[in-house]
């Protein structure tokens, strides 16, 4: 995906998103998916799916706290979004990035290494509300030896000191 459509899946999201449902599972947090699922993207994973995944697996949170649906929400609302804003992305994209968003708060792995990734990116992000990812939840190799860096808590503590809502640059490259 071009770094211009990426623009646009992100702002387009951010558009769509209500003001009262606030940061925990919004912008800064995909931001920061995605910058994981790049710390993370290896061994044939596609980053393109990653990141549309970053921008769109909460994007149908009507909650904080328990909402069962989202994932399947999104999946569902991908297909509205399939000719317009993910027109880039090819059907076998597509199909990974509706069961990855479908999945992502149901499976622990899938063994395929594009969907497992974007699991992994997710959950290295636990610990904006507290929780220290769990190594023996982690779906990929990289995803265990990351959480399981001593100094995990330190970098993640850096990027989030780093995110700048008006250069999103910083963390997307
Ligand atoms: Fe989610
Ligand atoms: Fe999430």
């Amino acid at each position: 995906m071009s770094s211009k459509k990426l623009d646009n899946l992100r702002a387009f999201c951010m558009n769509r998103w209500p003001e009262k449902m606030g940061a925990t599972h919004g912008v800064e947090h995909w931001d920061r998916v995605a910058k994981f699922g790049q710390m993370l993207c290896q061994g044939g994973a596609d980053m393109d799916v990653i990141l549309a995944f970053a921008y769109l697996h909460d994007s149908e949170r009507q909650n904080n706290s328990i909402d069962d649906e989202h994932g399947s929400r999104a999946s569902a609302f991908i297909d509205t979004i399939r000719d317009t804003e993910l027109r880039e992305l090819s059907d076998e994209q597509i199909r990974k990035l509706k069961r990855a968003c479908e999945l992502h708060t149901i499976e622990h792995r899938t063994g395929d290494i594009t969907i497992d990734t974007c699991f992994d990116a997710d959950r290295m992000d636990l610990l904006r509300v507290g929780i220290m990812p769990d190594p023996k939840r982690m779906a990929t190799k990289r995803g265990v030896e990351l959480v399981s860096d001593p100094y995990y808590e330190v970098y993640y503590q850096e990027i989030c000191t780093h995110y700048n809502q008006e250069n999103k640059n910083n963390i997307i490259k």
